[in-house]
């Protein structure tokens, strides 16, 4: 499989990523055994970089992850590569209260992440959202000396503005930024794109298919469970949830002349936006898995660029991608 690097001083990894958040949380039930398989199929198609968090399911992403690292055959386990998030606060009915990046937190939640993914090192760790109480160095730094201790290879970040990612990267090397990035989550291009290319940082796009809202499998009628993130994301939401919709079939019709899929036009895309970007994919099933793969098969020319950006203009969709209070985390918004 094609490879990318994850900005000057980051790992080389495969050119798409599988995101496994869904397998354990937030997109309502997953099916554990196709969840294993899918990330085994993953592997083994040279998929490298496996993308968690501890609060996804509260440890139970990580389980997840290190079960299917344990039965994978050897070679295609060390291949692989961890990418973890942590600092979410979860209470035991799944509420969310806060982030914690205190240098004593950071390397209490790597013990526990090392414990359940049953390995000895994370190859990128990342505070998922800036604790608004701790300076980012401190947070980076207290990953830094993880690294020095061996139990971390790569430092990250994720959803932070140009300005946190320069005090960031003036305390420790930083591989990546994870941020939204999408055909209707084109925020990073004014600021924070140039940002981390200038200084040499790789960005991990999550969201590529924006929740499955652009994969062309959502149906207008869908019904979500309660604890779907989706029932509360204001894309997904009545008039807003109609006009996106409308904007997917203005792209269907785009993917059909070039004989590719909707979601496999939507990730083309974004691996088209540069070298330096890895997609992460959040496919559960193995279906789905080998329908985002053929994204990397698909050459978009200036033709099919023009085309895509006239279905779906930049800015053209309805709603936020967080819910306000959620909004108000992201440091990438201020
Ligand atoms: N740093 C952050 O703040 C942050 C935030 C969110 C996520 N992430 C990471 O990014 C990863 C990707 O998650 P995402 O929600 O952004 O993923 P995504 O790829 O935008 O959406 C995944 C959803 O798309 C649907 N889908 C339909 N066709 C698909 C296909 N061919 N391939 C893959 N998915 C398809 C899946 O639905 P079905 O399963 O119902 O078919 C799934 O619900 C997560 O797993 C997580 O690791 C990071």
């Amino acid at each position: 499989m094609e490879t990318r690097s994850l900005g000057t001083t980051g790992p080389r990894v495969s050119a798409l990523g599988l995101g496994c958040m869904g397998m354990s949380a937030l997109y309502g039930d997953a099916d554990r055994a196709e969840s294993v398989a899918t990330i085994h199929a993953a592997l083994e198609a040279g998929v490298t970089l496996l993308d968690t968090g501890d609060f996804y399911g509260m440890g139970h992403n990580e389980m997840l992850i290190g079960e299917a690292l344990r039965s994978a055959p050897a070679a295609r386990r060390e291949r692989a590569l961890t990418s973890v998030k942590f600092g979410a606060l979860r209470g035991p009915d799944g509420s969310w209260s806060g982030y914690d990046g205190r240098p004593a937190a950071v390397r209490n939640f790597a013990a526990y992440s090392l414990q359940r993914l049953g390995v000895d090192h994370i190859d990128v760790y990342r505070v998922a959202r800036v604790d608004p109480d701790v300076p980012i160095e401190e947070t980076v730094g207290a990953i830094a000396e993880l690294v020095e201790k061996g139990h971390v290879r790569h430092i990250g970040l994720s959803e932070v503005g140009a300005e946190t990612v320069r005090r960031a990267a003036a305390t420790a090397p930083i591989a990546d930024l994870q941020i939204e990035y999408s055909l209707i989550s084109r925020g990073i291009e004014d600021e924070i794109l140039p940002a981390v290319r200038e200084l040499g940082i790789g960005v991990t796009a999550y969201g590529v298919l924006s929740r499955g809202l652009i994969s062309g499998h959502f149906a207008r009628d869908r019904t979500l469970a309660a604890n779907d993130f989706r029932a509360m994301s204001p894309r997904f939401q009545g008039d807003n949830l109609r006009h996106n919709l409308d904007l997917v079939e203005a792209l269907r019709a785009t993917a059909r002349n070039k004989g590719v899929t909707v979601a496999q036009c939507a990730i083309a895309w974004v691996l088209s936006r540069g070298e330096d970007i890895v997609p992460l994919v959040g496919a559960r099933r193995r279906d789905r898995l080998t329908e985002a793969l053929g994204a990397l098969d698909v050459t978009l020319d200036a033709a099919d660029l023009a085309a895509i950006e006239e279905a779906v203009p930049a800015g053209a969709a309805a709603g936020d991608r967080y819910p306000a209070a959620q909004m108000a985390h992201l440091d990438s918004e201020r």
